[in-house]
């Protein structure tokens, strides 16, 4: 049975054929982010989390990120907005996410991208922005999905037409 929230959510189906095209859908993704947007990143190791989130970074016009070392696991760089890159890979559950004071960030201005969010599911806002990314069928394909309310995925839709998958 559907809940009431089932109703409110909306997901977006991408497809991208490399590395450059979703570090595109990243820079729109960027380009179009509200002060305090969240993006929760899910998938499996080299899926591409970071690849996104270099995108994000030049879509908010931070200047020359680079992918910040694993064992760093919040980085901050300012761009238009400020960009919070946060990797919970390393992380056990909630409560050590928590421990990172992801909390100030989240309901700052900033943005905040989370890669290995599903260590810490349950600690996220509810307009987070939710993405999948999942290996497709050749090694450059990747399948990116995203889910969230669907006032938010209104805002991205016609920025990131050209990926959607019929
Ligand atoms: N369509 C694609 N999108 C993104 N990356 C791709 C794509 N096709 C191939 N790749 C390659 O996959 C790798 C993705 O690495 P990336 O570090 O972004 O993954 P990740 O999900 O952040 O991994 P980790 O879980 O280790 O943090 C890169 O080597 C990239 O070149
Ligand atoms: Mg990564």
């Amino acid at each position: 049975m559907a809940s009431p929230s089932d109703t409110l959510t909306e997901t977006l189906y991408l497809a991208s054929s490399g590395p450059e095209v979703t570090q595109e859908i990243g820079k729109v993704l960027g380009r179009e982010s509200r002060p305090g947007a969240i993006y929760l990143l899910t998938g499996e190791l080299g899926a591409g989390k970071t690849c996104l989130t270099q995108g994000i970074a030049q879509g908010l016009e931070v200047p020359g990120y680079v992918r910040s070392p694993t064992f760093v696991m919040v980085t901050r760089s300012i761009g238009k907005l400020t960009l919070h890159h946060i990797d919970l890979y390393r992380v056990e559950d909630s409560f050590e996410a928590l421990d990172l004071g992801l909390e100030e960030l989240m309901y700052g201005d900033g943005v905040c991208v989370v890669e290995w969010a599903e260590r810490a599911a349950d600690i996220f806002p509810e307009e987070s922005v939710s993405i999948s990314i999942d290996y497709g069928g050749s090694e450059t394909e990747r399948s990116i999905n995203l889910t969230a309310p669907a006032g938010v995925i209104a805002n991205f839709r016609d920025a990131l037409e050209e990926y959607i998958v019929a």
